[in-house]
């Protein structure tokens, strides 16, 4: 035996052990590119360990995992592995992003270029550009953010999806590569969440509760911070050695709770997008109460706090389309101090007897202000009723410029032509409709509003962004949601609003700037650490204070709050 014979029979043992285990080849011979420590050899952690096992244990794997765990070099040095050993395998990667694509790529060229030189030897690359390599063997690895033009002809061995959850339409996608796997092909499937509903969501539940032939298990860990947080079925941030509650903090600075949840804490539904943030959600749940009385013919009328000796309360009330299949409600709200629901309505009811009803529950408190949503229809009747009942307290908008006008004014200072001068009601528009929801959006998630009723809370949770438009998710309402913001944002364009008619003055009298919410409205894009923007609430709170009048006209209304309280448009 000469040594050229033992290097050789040497060389082949060990190509055959790489080539049995991908994990011995990515311990010994796979070099990563580290932000911070330069080209390394691939020091696998024992979860990135579980991952392989798991990847060649089964066909279909999908992983549920928190953001920068080192899954996408895991599985760019899977590939590498996967290509070198087998002959005529097509690996095809789909990403959100080009540079998401690109990464993977690099991995994998990172891998073959640093690979010793009777490896390299081997199979040679004969295809290497930004998006694909091809090695001699057969074999090639394309990444792609299309999935058009790519696998749909060919069988594909190994499909990878980074980040499946946020890929745009990954259900037809998945529908048109399916049969190419069926051959036998296999499929890794890794993602953040984003949300419930999406096919990620779908085929993870599904492997949660082994419906499908995916694999989402690949080993226990527990926080070691936590020895009570313990999961089998996802990658949190703590798995990765080194990322303690310092680090978290630091990489969690500046984003919003649902980010948050998204990035870092693996909640499909936390992910999700309602309109009120979880967590506010969460902390109304608690806050709900059972009302002291159930009133009305109907009792759907709850009460959770009698009027109080020269309180002063606001009704804001959503009206049914009148045929009592809907709901019509409103709200009973204390005013001159913090913001409470003393009183709520939901019911199917028709609007004249709404109007009744309206007119009974301002007497009961106080002669409440009733501001209706005048949709120009059926609340007509509602209105009509209130007027006939020769009952005053109600809420005008000047028609010429739709601004708010007191209901004094309207009816007795212009009396006899208010009709031409004011409308009653106040009208929510495709335009005013953001600005409106955000409003009260705000006031919830600054505590400037005390609710207890379990019905608003059960309509915000599927209170949800339908793509750029909040609202009530199919086959749920969201009556009193709208008339809550209806209230919030009446209470403070009109009651807030220092005017020279002198007449708002006289109903600001008892109000505490203390008490307005405005007053504090440059947290808006801050929660109560002031930590983070909430970035959706950003963008449309810009033009908060901008109206759109009906001949396309657009008015500030800044000059209707109190100087202090100028929302910021940071
Ligand atoms: N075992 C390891 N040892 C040292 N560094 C590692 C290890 N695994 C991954 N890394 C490094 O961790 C960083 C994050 O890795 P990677 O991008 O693969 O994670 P990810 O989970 O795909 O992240 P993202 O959520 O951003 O897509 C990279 O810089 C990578 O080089
Ligand atoms: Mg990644």
């Amino acid at each position: 035996m000469n040594d050229s014979y033992t290097a050789k029979k040497d060389a082949i043992k060990e190509l055959i052990e790489c080539g049995k285990s991908p994990l011995y080849f990515i311990k010994k011979y796979a070099k990563i590119q580290h932000p911070l420590r330069g080209l390394i050899t691939f020091d696998t952690f024992s979860y990135q360990d579980d991952l392989l096992q798991g990847f060649i244990n089964h066909r279909f794997n999908i992983v549920l995992k928190s953001r920068q765990v080192g899954v996408t070099t895991l599985v760019g040095a899977y590939i590498a592995w996967f290509l070198l050993f087998h002959r005529d395998k097509n690996v095809l990667c789909i990403a959100i992003k080009q540079d998401v694509a690109k990464n993977i790529i690099r991995v994998v060229r990172t891998i073959f270029k640093n690979l010793p030189k009777w490896l390299q030897d081997l199979t040679k690359i004969t295809i290497d550009n930004r998006q694909s390599i091809e090695l001699s063997n057969g074999s090639r690895v394309k990444a792609t953010t299309t999935v058009s033009d790519a696998g749909r002809s060919e069988a594909v061995s190994l499909l990878i999806v980074d980040e499946t959850a946020h890929i745009k339409k990954f259900d037809e996608v998945w529908v048109g590569l399916w049969p190419t796997l069926s051959t036998g092909g296999r499929s890794i499937l890794f993602s953040t969440p984003n949300g419930t509903g999406n096919l990620f969501h779908k085929l993870y539940s599904q492997a949660q509760n082994n419906e499908n032939l995916f694999n989402c298990r690949f080993g226990t860990y527990i926080n070691p911070s936590n020895p009570e947080e313990i999961y089998d079925d996802r990658l949190m941030w703590w798995v990765k050695p080194g990322n303690d509650d310092a680090w978290f903090k630091n990489e969690t600075m500046g984003k919003s709770p649902r980010e948050i949840a998204q990035e870092y804490g693996c909640s499909f539904v936390a992910s999700g997008e309602t309109f009120i943030f979880p967590e506010d959600i969460v902390r109304l749940e608690a806050e709900v109460k059972e009302p002291i009385e159930k009133t009305n013919f109907d009792r759907n009328l709850w009460i959770w706090k009698y009027p109080t000796k020269g309180a002063m309360y606001l009704i804001a009330c959503d009206i049914s389309r009148g045929d009592s299949r809907d709901f019509s409600a409103f709200h009973v709200l204390r005013i001159d101090t913090k913001i409470e629901q003393v009183a709520e309505y939901r019911g199917k009811i028709t609007p004249d007897i709404l109007g009744f009803v309206l007119v009974e529950t301002s007497k009961k408190f106080n002669n409440a202000i009733i501001a209706v949503e005048n949709n120009g229809g059926w609340s007509g009747q509602t209105i009509l009723r209130i007027r006939e009942l020769n009952h005053p307290f109600m809420y005008y908008t000047s028609k010429k410029r739709g601004e708010f006008v007191d209901p004094y004014y309207a009816q007795y200072a212009q009396r006899g032509n208010y009709n031409d001068y004011a409308e009653p009601g106040y009208a929510i528009t495709p335009i005013n409709r953001l600005p409106i929801l955000a409003k009260m959006e705000q006031y919830v998630r600054m505590k400037h509003i005390d609710i207890y009723s379990s019905r608003l809370v059960d309509e915000f949770r599927t209170f949800a962004w339908n793509n750029s438009k909040p609202e009530a998710q199919r086959g749920y309402h969201d009556d009193l949601v709208m008339s809550l913001a209806g209230g919030l944002w009446i209470r403070e364009e009109s009651f807030m609003a220092f005017r020279s008619d002198g007449i708002n003055k006289m109903l600001l009298e008892n109000i505490t700037n203390e008490s307005t919410s405005t007053f504090n409205a440059e947290n808006f894009n801050y929660n109560s650490n002031n930590l983070h923007q909430r970035g959706r609430i950003k963008e449309f709170i810009k033009d908060q204070n901008r109206i759109i009048i009906g001949t396309g006209e657009s008015e500030t209304i800044d000059w209707l709050l109190d100087p202090r309280s100028k929302i910021s448009l940071g």
